[in-house]
């Protein structure tokens, strides 16, 4: 396995429409490996989340740990080709952060209830029903597929903040974050 390049904002990568997978390259050796290496990227630079275009590669994939807590424990799993439905239409904000940009943190507006249909590293299709913090980090992910950031879906950015501001002003306690 290896640790992959991070593309940071500004990357044109970053503001590409991915490509879907076709279902007989999941099975192949390069995309096993793809997949395993954004687990150990993500891992390395204590994410949640990473998805494809963030390491370079314009295809419909994800990883992600989607525990309750945003703890990052649990297994990660990989989310290939992910369609959302939203099953709460009521927007709810929650700080959000992003490997492709690093230090700062914001406040997004993300559906709380959506499920989710992809396939998994197997092939075979999944269907995932999530709620707030999981939830988040699914549209957050399957954003970076369309080209779209988090900065982009901000109300206002007014609670853009450094890391440093945000662990000092901003807390932990019950305010989630991530880093995907
Ligand atoms: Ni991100």
């Amino acid at each position: 396995m290896s640790i992959l390049k991070v593309a940071r904002m500004g990357h044109p990568v970053l503001r590409q429409r991915t490509r879907p997978v076709d279902k007989h390259e999941i099975r192949t050796d390069a995309f096993q490996k793809l997949i395993d290496d954004m687990i150990e990227t993500m891992e390395e630079y204590s994410g949640i989340g990473l998805a494809a275009p963030q390491v370079h590669e314009s295809k419909r994939l994800f990883v992600a740990v989607l525990d309750a807590e945003g703890q990052g424990e649990g297994e990660p799993i990989a989310l290939i080709n992910p369609e959302i439905t939203v099953l709460s239409g009521a927007l709810i904000d929650g700080w959000e952060g992003c490997l492709s940009i690093p230090d700062i943190r914001g406040r997004v507006p993300r559906a709380p209830h959506i499920s989710v249909s992809a396939l998994n590293r197997e092939g075979k299709r999944i269907e995932i029903e999530a709620r707030d913090f999981p939830a988040r980090v699914i549209q957050h992910e399957t954003d970076h597929l369309d080209g779209v950031l988090f900065f982009d879906r901000m109300r206002t950015f007014e609670s853009l903040t450094f890391m440093d501001e945000f662990s000092r002003y901003h807390g932990r306690r019950e305010e989630e974050e991530e880093e995907e």
